[in-house]
């Protein structure tokens, strides 16, 4: 990896910590969770980088990939709240997550998640096999009394892709891959109260350009345009409907059925259960120095 990048990828993670602490100051009963949204939003442009995907609140059994839309109108209450934030310099991605529980009952439950990325860097270095990475997990967040998502993983960090291998499970799934020089990864506990499944469910409202192909109305022409400055990264409806209004519908239907897009719908707890999320962003430098880049 050449120091520009590695500059990037530590500039990233600086700014995405930065932009999670302002992030956590607005998480408060009242605020309402599309103000908060954008503002996090304004603020890593403010900083400096670009969101490497939409600022993502989900709350209670929603674990993630919940992005709000331009006419909801949540507001904080008692929720338990996981904000994920992703940002990018030039491609370099630093993407971290913390959780809020606004309710008073899920203590525990925030602390498992948290104590299991903490327990999970203490291991981290070059030759760790990722199944260790799981075993870790799995064994922290069981001892609060709660079950880690299986089905939810970490994940690796290339110039302008944010979910590319290796995938770092929440379990000991006897993967032994291991971490080398040069990786960059997220590693993202999610503990709940439920079975520790999730499911897709609810409407998409994030989406990323997967396959490109010839669009014939100017309209979807336009807005395929605004899509590809995203440089192949996910993005929201909701940036789009801010700046097309209603056109912005259309296109996304004329993508869809184009088979262009990939969707993200919510990834919402099978039983219900309640979902507490913890991630940093690490990268392991060419001398094998392991840098948790969303740690300030
Ligand atoms: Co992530």
């Amino acid at each position: 990896m050449d120091e520009q990048t590695k500059q990037n990828y530590i500039k990233a993670g600086r700014i995405s910590a930065e932009a999670l602490e302002y992030g956590k100051s607005l998480i408060k009963k009242g605020n309402s969770l599309l103000e908060t949204t954008e503002l996090i939003e304004k603020k890593i442009y403010e900083l400096g980088g670009k969101p490497a995907f939409p600022v993502q609140i989900s709350c209670n059994e929603i674990a993630a990939h919940f992005c709000i839309e331009e006419d909801d109108k949540t507001i904080f209450d008692e929720q338990v709240v996981s904000l994920d934030l992703g940002v990018h310099v030039d491609g370099a991605i630093g993407d971290n997550a913390y959780t809020i529980d606004l309710s008073g009952k899920y203590d525990d439950l925030v602390k498992a998640a948290q104590k299991a990325l903490e327990e999970s860097l203490k291991i981290i270095n070059v030759g760790t096999e990722l199944r260790q990475i799981g075993k870790v997990i799995n064994e922290t967040i069981s001892s609060y009394g709660y079950n880690p998502v299986r089905n939810l993983s970490g994940h690796g960090l290339d110039l302008y892709g944010i979910h590319t291998n290796p995938t770092l499970p929440n379990i000991d799934n006897g993967d032994k891959t291991t971490l080398k020089k040069g990786m960059a990864f997220a590693v993202e506990p999610f503990a709940t109260t439920g079975p520790g499944v999730v499911v897709e469910k609810g409407t998409p409202t994030v989406f990323m350009l997967e396959h490109k192909k010839p669009v014939r109305s100017p309209i979807t022409r336009e807005i395929l345009k605004e899509i590809e400055t995203c440089e192949g990264l996910p993005f929201a409806k909701r940036w789009l409907t801010r700046k097309f209004g209603a056109k912005a519908n259309f296109a996304l239907r004329e993508l869809e059925q184009l088979g262009m897009l990939h969707q993200f719908p919510p990834l919402v707890e099978v039983n219900k259960g309640i979902v507490s999320q913890a991630e940093h962003s690490i990268l392991i430098d060419d001398n094998g120095e392991v840098i948790v880049l969303t740690k300030i």
